[in-house]
């Protein structure tokens, strides 16, 4: 087969998406759809890498701008064989065999892929097309055979013939095609039909012409080469991948209580015997280390967890580190930039944003701790405020190691409370506390006694 390029097309809106954003940037399973045909593009290792880009494509090539691949700009959406045209510069003086790939089907499997390029080449064919039969082919292009199995002709939805929708064999757009015969045949094809496009497919019929070798190549799971049109088909790609996703972890020794309600991120790394509880979601670059649990419904997003934690319920995280041995929650806030040293606890109804909880140290309930830095083996009271925001600016709060802070404590930023020092339950701390002293900034307890 000689050389392998690789095109992917990604230049249409997604109209029946009913979006504002692009199709191809919607995620599945925290990833934008085009990901996965450019993943799976670059295991195979093409000499080439060409995306059509089309409709908001600044957005597209920002997000995908890399070195081993090349950008190709259709400025109208005139069609698939329009677009592919539009790649015909980045594919100057390529004379191997293109792999065309849709920006829009992201389930389709390396295994697959291979299968169909080493049918494509041992066949000799000049043009392979990937089909798979439908229950319900509307709205696909159907594909017609010759008695002898080969590849007829593609006609699409809105071009057949009375009777002819009946053909449940449709087209996967997904081709594999020797390169001089492609940009040679597209050459002659014209908007003849009834959505006025340039249709890549037309060069099935123009291969029959010359009597190329063209064939189909059925695959059996419909899902793999499921194109997403609608938010419909989106919902249900991103519940295959989850699924993947799951098993894979599974198989790597996580123990998902209920992967069907467990929601994890395709770049989420997991440690072995970690077990996740129903209805957790962990995504983005989230890494769990070994033997932790993470309870019921926790969101945990680009986090880096160590092993051995316990995350108890309804915790929500979010960019923050957290050490070995560490427990958080239930009902826990962890905003960006926390981070909790080896063995702290940070216990139910408190939030904690931009601090360093230090090894330890604990914070076990109704506290609200922000641009603070905790040393160790402090224990922090019920209630306890740091009054970090003076309505401009915010301020931070130095908490040195040993230190007790009483229930209810207002500390008013910024402050700092030195080593070993105690708090008085209810005070509101505006000085600098000096080391192992004890610190109360109340109003007295007064008895007025009754006259009568
Ligand atoms: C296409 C096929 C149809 C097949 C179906 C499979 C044609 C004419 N039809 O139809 O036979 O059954 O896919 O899903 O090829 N694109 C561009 N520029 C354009 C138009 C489309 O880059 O001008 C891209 C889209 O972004 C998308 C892909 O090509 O990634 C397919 O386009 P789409 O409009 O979804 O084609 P279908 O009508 O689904
Ligand atoms: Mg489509």
């Amino acid at each position: 087969m000689g050389e392998l390029a690789v095109l992917i097309l990604a230049a249409g809106k997604g109209t029946r998406m009913k979006s504002d954003l692009v199709k191809v940037l919607h995620p599945v399973a925290g990833s934008p759809m085009l990901f996965y045909p450019l993943d799976l593009s670059r295991i195979l290792k093409p000499s080439r890498l060409v995306v059509v880009v089309g409709f908001q494509a600044d957005l597209v090539q920002a997000r995908f701008k890399a070195e081993d691949l090349t950008f190709a700009l259709q400025k109208e959406q005139l069609g698939t064989g329009h677009a592919v045209l539009a790649a015909s510069p980045a594919l100057q003086g390529f004379h191997g065999t293109v792999l065309i790939l849709s920006g829009d089907v992201p389930l389709l499997t390396e295994g697959t892929t291979r299968n169909f390029l080493q049918s494509h080449r041992d066949r000799q064919a000049i043009l392979s097309v990937m089909t798979v039969e439908l229950e319900n082919p509307r709205g696909y292009g159907r594909v017609f055979r010759n008695a002898d199995g080969s590849l007829l002709r593609i006609v699409e939805d809105k071009d057949l013939k009375p009777g002819e929708e009946k053909v449940r064999e449709i087209n996967s757009g997904i081709y594999s095609v020797d390169a001089d015969f492609l940009f040679s045949a597209l050459s002659h094809v014209t908007p003849q039909n009834a959505q006025r496009e340039y249709y890549l497919t037309d060069i099935v019929a123009l291969a029959n012409k010359e009597k190329k070798r063209v064939f189909p190549f059925r695959v059996e799971d419909s899902l793999e080469v499921m194109g997403i049109n609608s938010r419909v088909e989106l919902a249900k790609a991103n519940q295959v991948m989850r699924k993947r996703i799951a098993e894979q972890h599974m198989l790597e020794g996580v123990t998902l209580i209920d992967p069907e309600t467990t929601y994890i991120d395709r770049e989420v790394k997991i440690g072995q015997d970690t077990v996740i509880y129903p209805n957790c979601h962990l995504l983005g670059k989230t890494t769990l280390g070994a033997g932790c649990v993470i309870e019921p419904g926790c969101k945990v997003s680009n986090t880096q967890v160590g092993s051995q934690v316990i995350i108890k319920a309804s915790s929500v995280i979010s960019e923050s580190r957290i050490e070995d041995h560490v427990e958080v929650g239930p009902f826990a806030h962890l905003r960006p930039g926390t981070q909790l040293r080896e063995g702290s606890k940070i216990g139910n109804f408190v939030e904690v944003k931009k601090s360093l909880i230090g090894k330890g140290t604990k914070a076990n309930h109704l506290a609200y701790i922000g641009d603070a830095t905790l040393g160790e083996k402090i224990n922090v009271g019920a209630g306890t405020i740091t009054c970090n925001y003076d309505g401009k600016k915010k301020h931070a709060t130095v908490i040195e190691n040993g230190v007790f802070i009483g229930s209810n404590t207002s500390l008013v930023a910024p402050v700092k409370i030195s080593r070993n020092a105690f708090i008085g339950a209810g005070s509101t701390i505006t000085k600098e506390v000096p080391p192992n002293t004890l610190a109360v900034a109340r109003g007295k307890q007064v008895h007025y006694r009754r006259r009568s």
